[in-house]
């Protein structure tokens, strides 16, 4: 089985037109651009005068006024610099620019698609447009608005059309500007083989299916990669997450993934929790409607496995584990029940109270096998672990546990620069206290039972990671379906990719 073909995208940076017109020129406008229908921006007054007016005429109709997510097409009345332009509003509101660039690109893909335009200049004079790192975000931007993943029932035709390439061109005055249109590039890399291995089917995306596709990209890089299946895994203890896949007939697979550069100062293992399928055990996920979107329940795995590509592309010197620990949560007469105590990696017992606590449970093996073995500087973890995650925030932000304030202070940094809405809470020792078991020495559930549910989960992680400096990352509301931070599709988003390179890019200076 392979991951379907995403429609390629091209992009250039000031590429002068062939003799062709481009299909269309996007133009980027802040509100303050603007005053009393007339044009006060140079740059735009000089496309309008290219454009014999074009623009001008446009705004001057009066339903154009630059505001946030507003906008305009026309036909090109010359037909020189481009067939059509579309305007896009970038409003007034310059705080949190990163997000807002990403999301004007995505804009401008939604629009461009529906135009069926293949050939784009995308003149880049917003104050949301004039760094490289905002056009990044723009292109990134961009590049998500238009991945769909396929149906697989796609007809000939619809292929056809998938595998014509769309060109992009970055008209914009920031120096240096081709390398950061690389790097861009590496990261889009990342967020589309991310967003595949989400939105791919349970039926698809098992376990094996998921680390064998990390692998094929991984070795393409030269990285170590490390999977093991159940026999191994019965040999080196990892029995929390053996219990949690003992339901299931398809195999568990823990992946390692290395990333080690010549020279570094610092190592980081970044953990993913990647249950295929999540029907919550024999503590069944009801109504069955709780059940829809858990083939996401992978998308920790998904991150850490898709950003190491990146980092190890941009040959960061800092030394980088991505693991995934792969498995499903499925009911059957080997599953695990309530009541089971189960002895984990670390040697702590944990009694299980809700079957479908089980991201917890397998990450319990996956954290200790890193503190342990790896010993890296920092461990960082990534999980769709709780629902109470969406109470909190929503689908527009992570919650982020750090049991260290410098790497909270890494991560949120990050955070801001990739604008990935990402907010730190706290780990109280109360929470700590409710999680003590009576026959074992942790249960998997509080027990004040449901409240405080992400607290409790974090508190529960953190038992197993040998006083190394950890953080969790609750990332349930942002996985997927989220329409609010302004992605089209109710599907996959690949939030986590930026954070995680850009965590490594942190630790590399
Ligand atoms: N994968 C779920 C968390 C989740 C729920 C992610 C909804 C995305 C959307 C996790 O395994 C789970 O079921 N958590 C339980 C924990 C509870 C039993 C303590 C939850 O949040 O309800
Ligand atoms: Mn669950
Ligand atoms: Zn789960």
């Amino acid at each position: 089985m392979l991951l379907p073909q995403l429609k390629p995208l091209h992009i250039t940076n000031n590429s002068q037109p062939n003799n062709q017109t481009p299909d269309l020129a996007i133009i980027i406008i802040d509100e303050q651009d603007i005053e009393k229908g007339q044009i006060k921006s140079k740059n735009i007054l000089s496309l309008d005068n290219e454009m014999n007016g074009t623009i001008s005429n446009l705004i001057g109709l009066g339903d154009f006024e630059g505001k946030w997510l507003q906008t305009s097409t026309s036909l090109v009345l010359n037909q020189k610099s481009a067939k059509r332009v579309l305007l896009v509003g970038a409003g007034n509101k310059l705080n949190y620019m990163p997000a807002r660039s990403r999301q004007i690109g995505i804009k401008c893909a939604e629009i461009s698609l529906s135009l069926k335009a293949n050939t784009i200049f995308f003149h880049c004079s917003s104050q949301l447009c004039n760094t490289k790192e905002l056009i990044a975000q723009c292109q990134i931007g961009f590049n998500m608005g238009m991945y769909k993943y396929p149906n697989s029932n796609m007809k000939e035709e619809t292929k056809l059309e998938l595998e014509k390439p769309i060109h992009l061109n970055f008209i914009n005055t920031v120096q240096n500007f081709e390398k950061s249109l690389d790097e861009t590039k590496h990261l889009e890399d990342s967020i589309n083989f991310c967003r595949l291995l989400q939105d791919s089917p349970p039926n698809v995306a098992t376990p094996k299916f998921v680390a064998h596709q990390a692998l094929e990209q991984a070795k393409k890089l030269g990285l170590k990669v490390d999977i093991w299946g159940a026999e191994k895994l019965r040999e080196k203890g990892f029995n929390a997450m053996l219990a949690v896949s003992s339901g299931s007939a398809n195999e568990p697979q823990f992946v390692v993934i290395e990333y080690s550069p010549e020279k570094y100062n610092k190592s980081i293992a970044f953990v993913g929790k990647g249950l295929t399928m999540d029907t919550g055990g024999y503590s069944v996920k009801t109504p069955s409607t709780s059940q829809e979107g858990m083939k996401y329940d992978m998308s920790g795995a998904a991150v850490t496995l898709s950003s190491i590509l990146a980092i190890a592309k941009l040959k960061l010197p800092v030394k980088v584990y991505a693991i995934a620990a792969l498995c499903e949560n499925m009911i059957d007469a080997h599953s695990y029940r309530v009541g089971d105590v189960i002895t984990s990696l670390s040697g702590k017992t944990i009694e299980i109270l809700n079957t479908d606590a089980e991201g917890r449970v397998v990450l319990s093996d996956a954290l200790y096998f890193a503190a342990k073995e790896l010993k890296p500087d920092y461990i960082v973890e990534f999980s769709t672990l709780t629902g109470a995650m969406i109470t909190t925030f929503g689908h527009v932000g992570a919650g982020v546990f750090a049991f260290h304030p410098e790497l909270e202070k890494i991560i949120m940094t990050a955070a801001d620069s990739t604008g990935e809405r990402a907010y730190p809470l706290p780990i109280w020792d109360e929470i700590i206290d409710d999680i003590k078991g009576s026959i074992s020495d942790i249960i998997n559930i509080g027990n004040t039972r449901g409240s405080a549910g992400s607290m409790v989960g974090a508190a529960f992680l953190n038992e197993f990671t040998n006083n190394i400096p950890f953080a969790h990352i609750d990332i349930a509301g942002v996985a997927n379906d989220n329409h609010s931070i302004g992605y089209i599709r109710k599907q996959s988003s690949g939030y986590g990719v930026q954070l995680v390179t850009e965590i490594a890019r942190i630790l590399a200076k």
